[in-house]
């Protein structure tokens, strides 16, 4: 997008590269075209946008959600496939999707501990009705010295799931008609992080061993499943940076994809994710200029969850020439850049009060938390904000906007 001749209508305000964006759908749906696709809605926490790339998906099959009260509202937005990714412990909010089960809608609640089926065999008791779950298996690589994925969920061999599946058992009201096996350390770990690209070759290293021990693990589970008698609706995989992986293995049905879309800035780290350009982020107008060479904007610090580190940080997407202070960082209202030099005067241009700066979040769904609606933009054509001049805007209203949050 040529962001040097974009006037937004208000700033700060968060931006939506509609050509950007349409250029990630047709890749996601490219690599994944062999299974199913579940849009992964906190990578993108919009209802408008889970609808807009629904609608160009040929291979859509629903939602995975992260919470459960945000399954109700998906489900009250016209979804009627979700696949809860979390266990839950709100009852109140399983029984609420039980007007829209009855109707033919498909809701699975995540397990991988007696407590979570519990919760929800009491409330399918109370209200005699069946409830599906599925299975969360752990697809992490523990080695003596490292344990190479996420610390979730509790299943990770067979010895487990027999333990959990044996308490389950007890409870007619509870139906296993899924499994998941995310993949986090291959799909949501960047290989050349800024400042540990020392650490690169050993990460694509794991990776690779990583890849062979999941499809073991995630088949001889899913296998197992299967000889004692279980139908599986769906087994779920992947997530953004494994779609060539997940999509490739056998026991997978569909695959979980949420942040290529957007593709932030943490996803730039990540070999996988090259092909996929920037769709989101948020704009800063320039209010101060405490000294040569240095301006300042307002907001600004919409820093990322996780371990902390520099790559939870926004970065500057354009003008590229400006860098930040590393006393200030992105600040909470006030964001002070120095003023570099390119080389290029095309690439360098004078920064005034009331300049535009571009920036990225470091993750996807996290920038919607921030804001009512992001502002769609094209290169060319519509919805439009051309230079100067609102020819035509449509906007894409957040979960914040709609005034929901969701935990
Ligand atoms: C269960 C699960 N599946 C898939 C994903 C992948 O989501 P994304 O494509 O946004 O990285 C995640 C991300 O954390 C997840 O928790």
């Amino acid at each position: 997008m040529d962001f040097a001749h974009i006037i937004p209508p208000k700033a700060p305000s968060a931006w939506l590269d509609m050509d950007a964006l349409d250029h990630n759908i047709k890749l996601v749906n490219q690599k994944t075209k062999s299974v199913q696709l579940r849009l992964a809605t906190k990578s993108i926490r919009s209802i408008d946008v889970l609808h807009y790339i629904k609608d160009k998906s040929p291979n859509f099959i629903g939602l995975i959600s992260y919470a459960a009260d945000e399954s109700v509202y998906l489900l009250e937005n016209g979804f009627g496939n979700i696949l809860c990714a979390y266990p839950t412990l709100d009852a109140k909010s399983v029984a609420a999707t039980f007007d829209f089960t009855k109707q033919g809608a498909t809701m699975i609640w995540m397990v991988d501990r007696p407590e979570h089926v519990d919760v929800l065999n009491e409330v399918a008791k109370a209200h005699d009705v069946i409830i599906d779950v599925c299975l969360d298996i752990n697809m992490s690589m523990p080695l003596p010295k490292l344990y190479f994925g996420t610390k979730r969920s509790a299943l990770m061999s067979i010895k487990d799931v027999k333990k959990l599946l044996k308490h389950i058992k007890k409870y007619p009201n509870i139906k296993v008609s899924a499994a998941m096996g995310y993949e986090a350390q291959i799909a949501g770990l960047p290989e050349h992080l800024p400042g540990k690209t020392v650490l690169s070759p050993a990460i694509r290293l794991l990776k690779s061993l990583s890849q062979k021990q999941v499809s073991k693990r995630r088949r001889s589970i899913v296998a197992y499943l299967d000889k004692q008698g279980y139908t599986l609706k769906l087994v779920n995989g992947g997530g953004s940076g494994s779609m060539d992986f997940t999509s490739s293995q056998p026991e997978v049905s569909e695959i979980t994809v949420g942040s290529a879309y957007y593709k932030p800035a943490y996803f730039d780290y990540m070999d996988s994710m090259h092909e996929f350009q920037p769709a989101a982020g948020f704009v800063l107008p320039v209010t101060r200029q405490p000294e040569k060479g240095v301006i300042t904007c307002h907001s600004g610090g919409f820093i990322a969850s996780g371990a902390t580190g520099a790559d939870k940080a926004p970065v500057i997407h354009y003008p590229k020439h400006l860098s930040l202070l590393n006393d200030e960082g992105f600040g909470e209202v006030q964001t002070p850049m120095a003023i570099g030099k390119t080389g290029n005067d095309d690439e360098m241009p004078r920064l005034n009060i009331g300049d535009m700066v571009w920036c990225r979040h470091a993750k996807a769904g996290e920038l919607c938390e921030h804001f009512n609606e992001l502002i769609c933009y094209r290169q060319s054509g519509r919805p439009t904000v051309a230079a100067n001049k609102v020819e035509k805007q449509q906007t894409m209203i957040t979960y914040r906007g709609e005034g929901k949050c969701f935990h």
